[in-house]
């Protein structure tokens, strides 16, 4: 059974009828090395000067292609960036994130019925993938094995952060990397030794997010209970004090996530996807 020794402490108290959450968050110490793993793994977003060697690249890669995937058909494909002029290129791409050129190895994930395509011609079977659906599949598989390799990273000791912005230029990214047609970026990931060990990202607590047996919608009260106690954990508020915002939803809709831009890369997308012939 798995042991917990001083974990994680909530208190919660109530003060004039409100209900205040206080959450120290310190280090999870179990037994069970995955799951100390799983629990306390953080983006890591600077990484040492330390390359990553090849054999341990070799077994992060494996842990990707072991993943679970549709059918076993293995409809993606790894990318593994590690040139520094090629990083340089891509970090361009990627609105010039500095992990996308400090990282000593950078991989992009995606979904790809190309190959597959390829097979099938050859074996007399029809183009079957060429579709919605499959590029839908394709990109939980490649999601999945993306994750896989994240895990296996962050037990051995590598840090990993996921680059958001290769959907936003998937157009630009699949140039680069002359990613043929039927071939999707759908992850980023920057690898390597952390030279930050940042603090736990705050949580929703469990029941925001769990349902059990069907969906209980929310109610104005429930909302306005579990996001105001999350807003008034130090490190939201100083977040949003920071964004110079009221609140937390202001924060990402009005800075960090804007309606007009989600707009405008939809579009892009969507219109890279139909030259893909993928929806
Ligand atoms: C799909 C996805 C896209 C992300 N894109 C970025 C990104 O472009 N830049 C970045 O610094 N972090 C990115 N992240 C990391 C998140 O910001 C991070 O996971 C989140 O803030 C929670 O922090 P934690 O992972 O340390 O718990 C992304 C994560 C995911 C899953």
């Amino acid at each position: 059974m798995t042991k917990y020794r001083k974990t994680y402490l909530t208190i919660k108290y109530s003060k004039k009828g409100k209900r205040f959450v206080k959450t120290f968050v310190k280090s999870i110490i179990m037994e069970n090395k995955n799951l100390n793993t799983l629990l306390n793994r953080r983006t890591i977003r600077k990484y040492s000067d330390r390359n990553i060697e090849k054999d341990t690249l070799d077994l992060i890669l494996q842990a990707g292609i072991r993943a679970s995937n549709c059918g076993n058909m293995q409809i993606y494909s790894i990318i593994v960036t590690q040139k520094q002029e090629r990083k340089e290129a891509l970090c361009k791409l990627h609105f010039n994130q500095p992990m996308v050129k400090d990282a000593p190895v950078v991989i992009t994930v995606c979904a790809d019925v190309n190959r597959f395509h390829k097979f099938c011609e050859q074996r007399n079977a029809p183009k079957s993938y060429d579709n919605f659906l499959w590029l839908n599949v394709a990109t939980i598989d490649a999601t999945i094995c993306t994750q896989a390799m994240v895990n296996a990273a962050e037990e051995l000791g590598i840090g990993a952060c996921y680059i958001g912005t290769v959907n936003y230029q998937a157009k630009e990214v699949a140039e680069l990397l002359h990613l043929p047609k039927g071939v999707v970026p759908v992850t980023t990931i920057t690898l390597g030794y952390p030279s930050e060990i940042p603090p736990l990202t705050e949580r929703l607590p469990m029941e925001a997010v769990v349902h059990y047996e069907e969906y209980e919608d929310y109610s104005k009260e429930k909302i306005e209970q579990l996001y105001e106690e999350f807003e008034q954990l130090p490190q939201i508020k100083k977040y949003i004090e920071e964004a110079k915002q009221e609140n937390l939803a202001q924060v990402f809709t009005n800075v960090r996530y804007k309606k007009q831009d989600a707009e405008y890369f939809s579009e892009k997308y969507k219109n890279f996807l139909k030259e893909q012939e993928l929806f």
